[in-house]
Order: structure tokens, then C-alpha cells, then sequence
């Protein structure tokens, strides 16, 4: 079955940014010129998503705002007539009438919590995760892969990207198992954890901000009782219907920003930057300059 929706989970306070994210969203950190939430939107879009869930909170209506239509500027380009590209450029971001949903947490219970706020909006049918602060710079993207991974599996699989990570910081990530092996990118996940305590994780595959989930989830999730840090983990309850459905772990092509951690703000600030044709040359000229002070 096709999955068509995607639920963009953007409760969080982003403390790990203050001060910028104290009357922003952290979901609205710009990347050289796009904030983070049109990244994955696009993302997801790319991927053939045609319905946008987000799951907000308090002090997120600019996100709401970002997704519509702006119809003082799209009337001032167009009265000007020469600024063709910044209309372009609108249209391209903009999603159809109807095409997104908003709905609210309401307290900050956790991301399982937050996945399960989408159950109404996602129904009956399986569906993305896709985490706002994770950006995996590549062509295809991330989910794009995670999609065309799900197609080839077919019936009531769910998809994680995974990714290595330095052995001192499993602890810091939700971890998966290796068991059988389908492709050189491709495993069947034996067991999950979320958060392990250092020197206890069963491998160094973090589970990354993109999954593929079927709506079985959501009646775990229902019950689901508070796990790591005092949340309702979405891992906890993938363990939970890892009983009776597959579980797949994707090594995705590409590499993964943390943007809601300063040093991962930085870095992807520099890594897009230098991904740009209009940039990269002036770029390289300033880095070097400071790496040379
Ligand atoms: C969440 C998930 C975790 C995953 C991580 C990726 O944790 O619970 O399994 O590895 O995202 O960033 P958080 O970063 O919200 O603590």
C-alpha cells in the first residue's frame, strides 16, 4: 500500500538551542535560506507524500503560517512583475489546499505520545515519521529511500533508518539490533532499545529521525507506559509490535545532521552551503580565511 501521509512530530522546546528557540520554533532554524521544517516537508514530498501532519504545540503557529499562502507577497511580486524566481520560489514550497494537517500535544509526554496525537488524522493506513531536526543531505532523499525500500518488502513491514554512531554515544539514541541480512543496506531488526545505558547497547545502529510505520502502532501507543527520561517512547511501543510485524533497519545513502544541537546546526549550515552551486565558491574563500586566523 502506498503511503501517502507523513507525520512531522514539532512539539518539542528545543532547549538544546537556547536562546534562539525561545520565542522561535526550533522547527523554524534556517539552513542558508530555508528553515528546517521546509527541508523535510520537501523531503517528504519528494518521496511522494501528499498529506503533512504536524504535531505542534505552544508558540508553533509561525510553522502553520510558513505552510500558507502569503498573500501580500505573492501580490507585491506579482504587481512588480520582474521577481519571477521568489515566485517561483513560494509556489515550489507551498503545499495544496488541504494537504496539511495541525493538531496539538497539548504537554510533552514524549514522541510516542506525539506520534499517537496523529492517530485520527492518519487513520488506517501505514505512514512516515520524519523527526524536523534530523537532515540527511542526499539525492534521493532519506525517506525517498525509506519508501522505495518499503515498496520492494511489501505487506505489514516497518522501516527505521539507521545509522552508526561512535560507540561513547549509543546511550544518547534509540538502538537497534542486526539479525538477518537482505541487502548490503538492509537488515531484519533483532531487538531494539531506547537510550541504553553505556557498554550495553546490541550494536552502534542509531535509529535515525525517519520511520515507516504501520497504524498497529497506535493502539500500543495507547497504553504505552513511560519509558526512558520519563516519556512515552516510540521505541517502546516498536518493541511492543515488533511482536507480531517485521521490523526492517535501512542504512540510508547520505549524512545525517542533528540541527537541534549547536555543533550540528553549524556543521549542516556549512555541509548545505557548500552543497550549492550560487555559494560554494564564496564559502570555501570565507572558511578559509577564519581556519587561516
Ligand atoms: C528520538 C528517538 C530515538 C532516536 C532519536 C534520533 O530521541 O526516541 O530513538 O534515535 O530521536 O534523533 P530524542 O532525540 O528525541 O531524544
Amino acid at each position: 500500500m502506498k503511503i501517502r501521509k507523513a507525520v512531522f512530530p514539532v512539539a518539542g522546546l528545543g532547549t538544546r538551542v537556547l536562546p534562539a528557540t525561545k520565542a522561535m520554533p526550533k522547527e523554524m532554524l534556517t539552513i542558508v535560506d530555508k528553515p528546517l521544517i521546509q527541508y523535510v516537508y520537501d523531503e517528504a514530498r519528494e518521496a511522494g507524500i501528499e498529506h503533512f501532519i504536524f504535531v505542534t504545540g505552544r508558540n508553533k503557529g509561525v510553522i502553520e503560517d510558513h505552510f500558507d499562502k502569503m498573500f501580500e507577497l505573492d501580490t507585491t511580486l506579482a504587481a512588480r512583475g520582474n521577481k519571477k524566481a521568489e515566485q517561483e520560489i513560494l509556489a515550489r514550497n507551498q503545499p495544496e489546499a488541504g494537504a496539511t494537517s495541525f493538531t496539538r500535544q497539548q504537554a510533552p509526554l514524549g514522541l510516542g505520545h506525539a506520534v499517537w496525537c496523529a492517530r485520527d488524522i492518519v487513520g488506517d493506513e501505514p505512514f512516515a515519521v520524519v523527526l524536523p531536526d534530523e537532515l540527511v543531505l542526499n539525492d534521493p532523499g532519506c525517506l525517498k529511500q525509506m519508501i522505495q525500500a518499503a515498496e520492494k518488502l511489501g505487506g505489514k513491514s516497518n522501516l527505521l533508518a539507521v545509522e552508526p554512531v561512535p560507540d561513547e554515544l549509543t546511550h544518547q539514541y534509540g538502538i537497534c539490533g542486526v539479525g538477518k541480512r537482505l541487502a548490503s543496506n538492509m537488515f531484519e531488526v533483532d531487538g531494539m532499545i531506547e537510550k541504553p545505558a553505556k557498554g550495553t547497547a546490541p550494536s552502534n545502529l542509531s535509529i535515525t529521525g525517519r520511520y515507516i510505520l504501520q497504524p498497529e502502532i497506535f493502539k500500543i501507543l495507547e497504553t504505552q507506559e513511560r519509558g526512558a527520561g520519563g516519556e512515552i517512547q516510540l521505541t517502546d511501543a516498536m518493541i511492543g509490535l515488533a511482536k507480531s510485524q517485521k521490523f526492517y533497519g535501512v542504512e540510508f545513502e547520505g549524512e545525517r545532521h542533528d540541527c537541534g544541537s549547536k555543533p550540528g546546526f553549524l556543521r549542516a549550515n556549512i555541509a548545505y552551503g557548500m552543497a550549492r552551486d550560487d555559494l560554494r565558491e564564496g564559502l570555501r574563500a570565507e572558511m578559509k580565511k577564519y581556519l587561516e586566523k
